[in-house]
């Protein structure tokens, strides 16, 4: 069973979009499309239910079924429970709110583990702890090839490590890290571990209930949804560490570390990622029960189309002297999000790319350490090329031949 890249490109009103003809969309990292349901559901929050949700009148005890549903649908796809998961502005804010907390519940002495091939969300939060006498150990990638190596971290681990935080995936390595394997690391050393599946779980949504983090990131924005953080926070770890929230909504674990009003329309709005997710699966006769099971089989369709698509993609920038692919060349071991560092500023490669209808970006993507851990000058910056599963293959031609004259 292949994924119907038809089927999929109906779901996003912006493929037929006139004033999007012809632009060929490779900035899917910053930023993806919005799928339709998603879309239908804010307008109708909009136009049908903006007020206070949760009163007792109709228009706003439908608001707050609509809010409920969200979260009950994305943490059953998470694998998770449904108080387990939050929604905050972003990931950025919710990992600062985070990292407050965890400021709270550490001892001078006691030692996190960060690694330098994050973006800056996961790591800066982390790393201000050492203004609280917190020792900040950095898990460093190869310089070479921009690798997160699991045995490195052995080293890091002792007793007095609490936290280990690291990406899924970064969002210029492009590599996915073991994430199960890495968390029972850092568990057996009785450290807890966080996840940013920011670059991650765009192609994918994970079981993070199997994978095993006790904190779990990612952004809706880059997942076909409205501009929502979502936050995973398991039982155990979500009790210890101190309340963020207003002391009367301590004991409601789902709002304990999203201190501000949530987005009413917005966390409603997500429930329409897993119409998304549900639409694809029952177009293409996945398994008619199971959250998990349900995404597990949508996960599949779209890695397949994925990497059928990506590895001309590697294969053509790889065979090229005049430029560094970041991160493996093997598109079995990657997300497709692509960095090229070039013998000269990105961005206005990327301004070239857009005159000939290929929307891409150039920069440092806020991967500013690992850029400059693997001797990139980030003022140059990369060249991103970052596509999902509704990506055409005419598409990947068209950036293929438009590379070729740019370059
Ligand atoms: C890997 C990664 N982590 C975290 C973030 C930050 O997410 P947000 O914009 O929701 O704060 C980004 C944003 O681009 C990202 O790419």
């Amino acid at each position: 069973m292949k994924l119907d890249i038809d089927f999929v490109r109906a779901q996003f009103p912006a493929f037929s979009e006139p004033v999007l003809q012809g632009q060929a969309f490779f900035e899917n990292a910053g930023g993806s499309y919005t799928c339709a349901p998603v879309i239908d559901r804010l307008t109708r929050y909009y136009t049908q239910r903006k007020v206070q949700p949760y009163a007792p009148y109709e228009a706003s005890r439908l608001a707050g079924e609509e809010m409920d549903e969200a979260r009950a649908r994305m943490a059953a796809i998470l694998g998770v429970e449904t108080d387990e998961l939050s929604f905050g502005p972003s990931t950025t804010q919710n990992t600062y709110v985070l990292a407050q907390a965890v400021r709270q519940w550490m001892q001078p002495g006691e030692a996190i583990v960060v690694t330098n091939q994050d973006h800056e969300a996961n790591s800066g939060p982390w790393r201000r702890l050492a203004d609280e006498g917190i020792e900040v150990r950095e898990w460093k990638i190869d310089p070479a090839t921009g690798h997160l190596n699991p045995e490195d971290l052995e080293d890091l681990l002792d007793e007095s490590v609490r936290l280990v935080c690291f990406p899924h995936c970064s969002n210029v390595v492009g590599e996915i890290n073991p994430v199960t394997e890495i968390t029972a690391m850092a568990h057996a050393a009785g450290a807890f571990v966080c996840v940013d599946g920011v670059s991650f779980a765009p192609h994918g949504f994970p079981d993070v209930g199997a994978l095993g983090p006790d904190i779990y990131l990612f952004s809706a924005y880059k997942t076909f949804g409205p501009h929502q953080g979502l936050m995973v926070i398991r039982r155990a770890l979500g009790a210890l560490l101190p309340n963020q929230a207003h002391y009367f909504n301590a004991d409601t674990l789902y709002k304990r570390f999203t201190p501000a009003g949530p987005d009413h329309a917005q966390v409603a709005a997500s429930a329409g990622m897993a119409d998304y997710y549900d639409a694809l699966c029952d177009h293409h006769g996945g398994p008619g029960t199971g959250a998990v099971e349900r995404a597990g089989f949508v996960n599949g369709l779209i890695r397949a189309h994925e990497v059928e698509l990506l590895q001309p993609l590697l294969d053509a920038v790889s065979a090229r002297n005049d430029l560094r692919l970041i991160g493996p060349s093997d598109a079995a071991r990657r997300a497709p999000t692509v960095a090229l560092a070039l013998n000269r500023p990105a961005e206005p490669v990327a301004a070239d790319l857009a005159a000939h209808g290929v929307m891409a970006g150039g920069g440092d993507f806020y991967a500013v350490r690992p850029l400059q851990a693997m001797g990139v000058d980030p003022a140059q910056g990369v060249l991103r090329l970052s596509f999902t599963h509704y990506t055409h293959p005419d598409e990947i031609a068209q950036l293929l031949t438009t590379l070729e004259k740019v370059l």
